[in-house]
């Protein structure tokens, strides 16, 4: 198993049924379903809505800064098991403060386990704020300001949740503030929506990364600017199957945008739900399209390269991947 980074992983989407059921009881909420077994067998998706509704229905039962430390814990200890070594976890704050779960319960939580998993692990992670892109722009921009009291937490803002209907051009102002104060950016484009909305995101939001970014080979001309600029796509091989943006693994575009010359890396984005941490996406991708160890090690090159590190941890963990390659 090779090391890499995780670079695409909704920290609420690593919240496995058993622990779903384990913190409700510990706060003395409901489940809407009567086992562990009955919740994991309703994780059928037609698309990327049918998985946000059971989403932000199983974030509920997070209430307390211990509920969020043992989640990203839990995470942690998967991931590692998995080959890797730094991580950098999307959170979404407004799902939580619409249910009366203040910012810094999530932060706090989240951040105890971040400076944790290093003492533990050896994994080093960062936080992503996301903007639930279905909400409102005032709505990002207030939870954003918010935010700014504990920026020493977190080194990105994203956008995530649905998006057909929400283009990037939506947050360019809280981008924009974002950039100013110093955070660098990324954004969910090209997984349901087009390849207008990756421009958007390059152009608009000057995002470092594009979170899926799979439908940007259906414009020349975009290929052509990510190459250029050099822009790595985290690309969620097992969450795109599920979520029926391909139809098999073996339709999947990974092996061809590494053809194309372009910055792919292999991640879980929500792993708890579609079948497989990291290394489990690798494995399915590794069969279902042939890849050699050359390319998989490429993979995980770009993923080092890709993290929002530092020049000196980044070859230290270059260096680790090209002794654990031979
Ligand atoms: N939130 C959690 N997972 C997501 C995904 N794959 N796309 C958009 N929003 C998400
Ligand atoms: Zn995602």
């Amino acid at each position: 198993m090779l090391p890499k980074a995780e670079l695409h992983v909704h920290i609420e989407g690593t919240f496995e049924p058993e622990l779903i059921f384990a913190i409700a009881e510990r706060n003395r909420v409901e489940v809407p379903y009567p086992s562990v077994e009955a919740l994991r067998s309703a994780y059928q998706f037609s698309d990327l809505q049918s998985f946000l509704n059971l989403y932000y229905a199983g974030m509920n039962v997070l209430k307390t800064e211990q509920d969020f430390f043992d989640l990203a814990m839990a995470y942690f200890a998967k991931a590692s098991a998995q080959g890797v070594v730094h991580s950098e976890l999307f959170f979404d704050p407004q799902a939580h403060i619409a249910r009366g779960v203040p910012f810094e319960v999530v932060i706090n939580g989240l951040d105890q386990a971040v400076r944790q998993s290093k003492q533990t692990h050896g994994l080093s992670s960062s936080l992503i704020m996301c903007f639930l892109r279905d909400l409102t722009a005032e709505s990002a921009m207030e939870v954003f300001n918010q935010s700014l009291a504990h920026g020493d937490k977190f080194v990105a803002v994203g956008l995530d949740s649905a998006e057909v209907g929400n283009p990037p051009s939506k947050f360019k102002n809280v981008f924009d503030k974002a950039r100013a104060e110093g955070f660098v950016t990324v954004a969910h484009a090209g997984e349901e929506g087009p390849p207008e909305y990756v421009w958007q995101a390059i152009d608009l939001l000057k995002v470092s990364r594009i979170d899926h970014g799979v439908r940007s080979l259906e414009d020349s001309k975009l290929v052509e600017a990510l190459k250029e600029q050099a822009i790595p796509l985290t690309v969620c091989p097992l969450s795109n199957v599920k979520l029926k943006v391909f139809s098999s693994m073996a339709e999947h575009n990974i092996k061809k945008m590494l053809d194309l010359g372009l910055n792919a890396t292999v991640n879980s984005d929500d792993p708890a739900y579609f079948g497989g941490y990291v290394e489990d996406n690798f494995t399915a991708v590794r069969q279902a399209l042939n890849l050699s160890k050359a390319e998989e090690i490429q993979l995980c090159r770009n993923s080092i390269n890709a993290a929002f590190i530092d020049a000196s941890e980044k070859a230290q963990y270059l260096s680790q991947l090209e002794k654990s390659a031979v």
